[in-house]
């Protein structure tokens, strides 16, 4: 049998490019025309008063550029980024270390912030309010609390769950944004952008070809390059065009709507396991055996947003759109 060619070294090798292709600063990232506007009138008007830039949350899908951000404003304030994420801070300990290791000013970027434990984030609420925290020493009659002064510092949380975060986190960022997915011809500038940096030529049709169908979302289009390079350079003159890119993206299931074979599934399923009628995610999820966070997070999201599946108060259903484009017979009493 064929091995599957997911290995530890292929992610590592796409982080590694990933981060290559990452814009430094606000004038080279592409697209969230509203986010940029706004993050820089907040970093100009903080470097003017020599002050820290207020918290900040980006919440939307994966894959938009919320780490490139935190980078950016990083960057742009002259100031160090740390870089952690929810999952990864265990104990308020581990938090007060990375708390207290912070210099003046600098941007703590937590990812998948809505995963923290109460007690973790608990702790952040000084911080974030008074920067300061609170430690006990000792155990019971003997316990004291300690209160610990931090630098001023920012944190940039992220999340693909704006919904999940409690309310006292959520009040505690000054300055919330929501990315969207990019327009084609957003996408299309990246992807010429990056073919740039990676120095592999692509005409104008090839790169457009390649933002169609890259699910509005810069990390898979970054991917899709990088494997129609591959391509071009051992079947083709090094040149990306529509038809190369055409080749390569077939070959790996990504379809004209950008869908791949779970995208596929999971409308299929909807339409032939359920009939069309309304579902719940764990369903959808249990019947293709993948897990329901990641459909509610990475891939229903965009099949909502091209309208191939309609939330309705009942459950999600697909669309007409969703059986035309699965080649399937549309039935009469569709929604
Ligand atoms: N690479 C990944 N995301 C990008 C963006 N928004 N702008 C420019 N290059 C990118």
């Amino acid at each position: 049998m064929a091995k599957r060619i997911i290995s530890t070294e292929v992610v590592e090798e796409d982080k590694k490019i990933e981060n290559s292709l990452r814009p430094l600063m606000l004038d080279d990232y592409i697209g969230q025309e509203k986010v940029k506007n706004n993050l820089k009138i907040y970093m100009d008007a903080a470097k003017e008063r020599r002050d820290v830039l207020d918290h900040v949350l980006l919440f939307g899908p994966p894959g938009l550029g919320k780490t490139t951000l935190a980078g950016i404003i990083a960057n742009e304030m002259g100031v160090n980024l740390k870089i952690t994420a929810g999952p990864a801070i265990e104990k308020p300990g581990d938090m007060a270390a990375i708390l207290n290791n912070l210099q003046p000013g600098d941007v703590l970027f937590i990812d998948e912030i809505h995963r923290l434990n109460r007690q973790v984030e608990e702790l952040l609420y000084p911080a974030m309010e008074d920067f300061a925290i609170d430690i006990v020493i000792g155990k019971g009659a003997t316990a004291k609390s300690l209160r610990l002064d931090l630098p001023k510092f920012t944190l940039v949380g992220a999340t693909t769950r704006a919904g999940m975060l409690t309310a006292p986190l959520r009040d505690r960022f000054g300055v919330v944004n929501r990315l969207e997915y990019y327009k084609e011809s957003e996408l299309t500038d990246i992807i010429k952008r990056s073919a740039a940096v990676l120095n592999v030529e692509i005409d104008e049709d090839g790169a457009r070809e390649l933002a169609k169908r890259s699910r509005g979302t810069p990390r898979l289009a970054n991917r899709f390059l990088k494997r129609v390079r591959d391509f071009a350079q051992i079947r083709y003159d090094n040149v990306i065009t529509k038809e190369v890119a055409d080749m390569a993206l077939n070959l790996l299931e990504v379809d004209a709507m950008g869908l791949d074979h779970i995208d596929r599934e999971i409308l299929r399923a909807m339409i032939e396991k359920f009939h069309g009628r309304p579902v719940g995610i764990d369903t959808v999820a249990t019947t293709i055996g993948e897990d329901s966070d990641t459909i509610e997070e990475v891939y229903e999201p965009y099949l909502v947003q091209t309208g191939l599946i309609l939330r309705t108060p009942r459950g999600r259903v697909a669309s007409e759109m969703a059986y035309k484009h699965l080649g399937l017979p549309v039935p009469e009493n569709i929604l």
